[in-house]
């Protein structure tokens, strides 16, 4: 059987005041509709639809590239005529309607509810609130059976006492939302058309509705506001930091903790308060992060210490490595087992051997180093020459003297020695000295000038 999964994201999210579609702004690093399609592709659909309208353009080059259908909602007359729009490239099949704006609903959830249905049955998600002001309230009969859902604005008083709400999520067939959109008016309070209203159909034709509920009424929370968006944000990171826990992992203060993307972690890994962590990360065994650090795209071997402040950016850090405070490691590089990146240290495209030191106020791009290197405070690989990037190689236990500059393309041999405050332009042989500074003068009893009074 063909499945149609069908996404709504033609409304323009007035509440949000903004120039951005809703459905684009981003809840853990990662657009609202984007996490609604991430969901809908574990389902193995048969094809994707996604309704737009509002920013139709942006939502476009968003998803620009992923496996989905467009159909253009040019004005919102309502959740029925949205759905409306994509009945002439609907199978038969099962049709499962989402939100972009409802981005937590979980894949086994919708298995569940997609399992109901059939030909004589409909699948809806419902959710039973305290407050279910606004929502659409299910009417049962005396047998419980769903009969109509009445929009919240058409509800009588008795109505509105109902306590079991719309998600508006549903399960349907092609077939059915073939025979019944089309007969959908728009005579309600509102003067749209009511993808609800399908349900009194089935039920006049005797089609049973059967219900199911999310396991968390945080699957089933749209955002309309920017104050919903954050209260969103701070719910999903919590439920993160929650799984991090169960799995083993310490976390300073589960709710001072972001995580924006994927990250995976061994056993007894501890992470400090305010740290953020993007895109794809793992961090292994007994690994240590220090408060206010940014992680993003990088992996960290076992044992190894990220002090606070510091800023990872695609690097690949082996075991055991001493970073920050304060460094900062841009994509490229690659630290070995017991190397050392200490405070105001940047790195980019650079290799450093094991147990290598750049422990003090350095830019090392573009450079290999060997093993047991120490680089000196305040030293900088000059890999620009204002038009071309030039790399720096430095053998193994070569000592570079503070405030050097190696002016790049430049090697030093293994084991050779920078004299501080050396301006290294040509290459060193191994196990030489080299020292490029002027030569320092001395005058015995020298008499400061003075002001005359
Ligand atoms: C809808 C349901 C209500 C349910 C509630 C849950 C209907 C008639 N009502 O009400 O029973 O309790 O959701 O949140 O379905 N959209 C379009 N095109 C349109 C209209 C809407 O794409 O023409 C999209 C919106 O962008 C939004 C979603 O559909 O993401 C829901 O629309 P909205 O108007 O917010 O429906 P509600 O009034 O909240
Ligand atoms: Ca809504």
């Amino acid at each position: 059987m063909t499945l149609d999964v069908v996404i709504l994201a033609a409304g323009q999210g007035t509440r949000m005041r903004s120039a951005k579609p809703k459905v684009l702004h981003a809840l853990a690093g990662k657009p609202l509709v984007s996490h609604v399609l991430d969901t809908a592709e574990q389902l193995g659909a048969t094809r994707t639809h996604v309704v737009i309208g509002h920013g139709a353009e942006q939502v476009e080059a968003e998803l620009d590239g992923r496996d989905v259908r467009f159909a253009l909602q040019t004005e919102q007359k309502g959740t029925g005529h949205a759905v409306a729009q994509t009945l002439d490239e609907l199978g038969d099949g099962k049709v499962l309607i989402l939100y972009g704006d409802v981005p937590l609903i979980r894949a086994e959830t919708l298995t569940a509810l997609l399992d109901e249905v059939d030909e004589r049955r409909l699948g809806l998600l419902t959710v039973t609130l305290d407050d279910p002001g606004g929502y659409g309230r299910i009417v049962r009969d005396a047998e419980g059976r769903v009969t109509r859902i009445v929009e919240h604005k058409d509800a009588s008083e008795a109505e509105r006492g109902i306590t079991e709400c719309n998600t508006g999520i549903v399960a349907a067939t092609g077939t059915q939302l073939k025979r019944w959109l089309p007969q959908l008016s728009a005579e309600n309070a509102q003067g749209e058309y009511y993808l609800t209203d399908i349900f009194a159909m089935a039920a006049a034709e005797g089609i049973e509705v059967a219900t199911a509920s999310p396991a968390s009424a945080l699957e089933v929370e749209g955002v309309n506001n920017r104050s919903q968006m954050a209260a969103l944000e701070r719910a999903y990171q919590r439920d993160r930091a929650e799984r991090l826990l169960t799995e083993g992992v310490a976390l300073a203060d589960p709710a001072r903790f972001d995580v924006r993307g994927r990250l995976q972690c061994g056993h007894d890994v501890f992470i400090d308060v305010g740290c953020v962590f993007e895109g794809d990360v793992t961090l292994g065994d007994g690994v240590s992060v220090g408060p206010y650090t940014l992680i993003r795209d990088s992996h960290v071997a076992a044992g190894t210490v990220i002090e606070a402040h510091s800023i990872i950016e695609g690097a690949e850090v082996a075991e055991q490595a001493h970073i920050g405070p304060f460094a900062r490691l841009r994509p490229g590089t690659r630290l070995a087992r017991q190397s050392k990146v200490g405070n105001f240290v940047e790195t980019k495209n650079a290799e450093v051997g094991e147990g290598s030191k750049i422990n003090h106020l350095s830019y090392v791009g573009d450079a290999s180093l060997g093993g047991g290197v120490n680089i000196g405070a305040g030293t900088i690989t000059c890999n620009y020459d204002g038009a071309h990037k030039h790399r720096t190689e430095i053998g193994d236990d070569v000592f570079v003297g503070s405030n050097t500059a190696l002016v790049a393309p430049v090697a030093l041999g293994a084991g050779a020695t920078i004299g501080a405050g050396s301006t290294i332009s040509r290459d060193v042989e191994a196990g030489a000295l080299a020292v490029a500074r002027t030569r320092q003068t001395t005058r015995a009893g020298w008499k400061r000038p003075r002001k005359s009074s």
